[in-house]
């Protein structure tokens, strides 16, 4: 599954970003080190963090970024395509000798190849000793407690440790509070997706569609807030499907949460993803209207341009639906940057399907947007579709996608220089003291001169030079007052 980060790594101003920030371990030698592996989609990054606060607070582990000196290695995993899930198993083979190394070394993995391949990572990789799915990560103590018990056993005493079972939203009830790193942070709103496409192995891995509460929403939102963040990323597979129950036993929608959000003191700014273009509603398309903390930028994917390749993808809904509902939404934004995902090389789709996808691309002016070439997965309906397709034509129909999406992209970073951006300032520049890195509404890093205590306070930047697809330079025009 895609990161959705829509930063490359090789850029210097996200490099300075990464997700898990080394601690400082050479005092720490006593204490016990977990490493993750992530891969895959926002959902897993939450995921991550979350797992390491969990065995933070129960076990007193501590993140190490390097492998060779951790006692536990937990591999978060993806099995959107058939490349991600190979992946698994090759980066386990590494470390399989470290374990040869150190034999009490902890091998656990979780995340949607766990949920869909259970008890066979075991068959395949004998030395996991634990594997569960991502409802399950919040037993994650209990899991490494009889672990523990197990190590000291005989071997033919041992069971197998597999916990992939969807126990409804209980795992929201028993993580603790989220760590605040910096002024941005992710909150999970629901899990998993009912919408059943029929390429896609979600429903399957991760389960249906589940909201958390409304108020667990609300008092975490407002727990960050109080503890400086400033910006909101709401997460789930399909966050328009939000449907939350409200303390009175009501539903709550996404737009009505998202109106909810606004109103808590301190959130500046407003992202989600990723939402369903069926469920794009007019309340939501309104809450742009009537919201300033939501940002110009807009993942919404489609996957193809096609409503030949729509429909065989069960996606329930054709290319006039999202062109009208986005239409709608940049007559209230005029400045909404769009991005998406598209699947290449569909069982069936034509030349002309094909054409279709590219002139939608084309009409729809997307920026930084996901593409890849269709990936059979066991046990989705797809999957019994014949493949025709050659693997040149696919490859040159993705370049082709590339190539446009790459040019709007670079085309709509050029067009932000003299204009004026809204910038929430995250940090120091790690290169000189007196630069400040700051990210756009269309998630561009913006670096200009300032001072460091300005650090997570919003401020308007007249763009002056572009660096990079992804990093421009400016000038500040106006510091905004801390929001909280
Ligand atoms: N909830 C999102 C999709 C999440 S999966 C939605 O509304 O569409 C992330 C992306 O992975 C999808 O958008 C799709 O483009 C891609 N993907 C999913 N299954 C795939 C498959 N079998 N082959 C290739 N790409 C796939
Ligand atoms: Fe997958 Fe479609 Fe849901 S792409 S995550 S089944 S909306």
């Amino acid at each position: 599954m895609t990161v959705q980060t829509f930063i490359p790594s090789r850029d210097e101003a996200a490099s300075e970003n990464t997700v898990h920030q080394p601690l400082n371990t050479s005092d720490l030698s006593s204490v016990k080190k977990l490493y993750i592996e992530t891969q895959g989609c926002q959902m897993n990054e939450y995921d991550s963090h979350r797992m390491a606060d969990l065995l933070g607070d129960s076990h007193g582990y501590i993140l190490t970024q390097d492998p060779k000196e951790a006692d536990i290695l937990l591999m978060n995993t993806c099995s959107i395509r058939e490349k991600a899930q190979e992946k698994v198993f090759s980066e386990l083979g590494r470390w399989r000798k470290l374990k040869q190394q150190n034999p009490d070394l902890v091998i656990g993995v979780g995340g949607c190849v766990a949920s869909q391949e259970g008890d066979n990572i075991q068959k395949r990789a004998p030395y996991v000793d634990m594997v569960f799915g991502p409802q399950t990560l919040h037993r994650l103590p209990q899991l490494l407690d009889q672990h523990e018990d197990q190590h000291k056993k005989p071997k033919k005493e041992k069971i197998k440790l597999v916990d992939i079972s969807f126990p409804d939203i209980e795992k929201f009830d028993f993580l603790p509070e989220p760590r605040v790193e910096g002024h941005k942070a992710f909150v999970s709103i629901m899990e998993g997706c009912s919408k059943y496409c029929s390429f896609c192995v979600v429903p399957y891995t991760r389960g249906e569609e589940v909201s958390r509460p409304l108020d667990d929403v609300l008092a975490e939102i407002a727990s960050l807030a109080e503890r400086g963040v400033r910006e909101v990323s709401l997460l789930g597979q399909n966050v328009n499907g939000y449907r939350g129950e409200t303390f009175e036993g009501d539903v709550c929608t996404f737009a009505e949460l998202l109106r909810l959000v606004a109103e808590i003191p301190g959130i500046g700014r407003i992202r989600y993803t990723t939402s369903h273009p069926l469920e794009f509603s007019e309340a939501l398309i309104e809450c742009y209207r009537d919201l300033p903390q939501m940002v110009s930028h807009l993942h919404l994917p489609v996957q193809s341009g096609s409503n030949d390749v729509l429909q065989a993808m069960k996606r329930n809904h054709t290319i006039d639906v999202y062109i009208n509902k986005m239409e709608k939404l940049r007559k209230i934004r005029p400045d909404m940057h769009l991005s998406s995902d598209f699947i290449i090389g569909f069982p069936g789709e034509t030349d002309e399907n094909f054409a279709e996808t590219l002139q939608f691309i084309k009409d729809l002016d997307f920026d930084h947007s996901y593409s890849f070439i269709y990936s059979k997965r066991p046990g989705t309906p797809a999957s019994e579709l014949e493949d025709t397709i050659p693997e040149t034509v696919k490859k040159e129909r993705l370049a082709q996608v590339q190539k446009i999406i790459k040019r709007s992209s670079i085309d709509k970073t050029d067009a932000m220089k003299n204009t004026i951006q809204r910038v929430l300032i995250e940090k120091v520049s790690d290169r000189d003291p007196h630069l400040l890195v700051g990210t756009a509404d269309n998630t561009r890093y913006v670096t200009f001169v300032g001072d460091a205590s300005w650090v997570g306070r919003f401020a308007e930047i007249e763009i002056t030079e572009i660096k990079t697809l992804n990093l421009v330079y400016g000038e500040l025009l106006n510091l905004e007052p801390d929001v909280a």
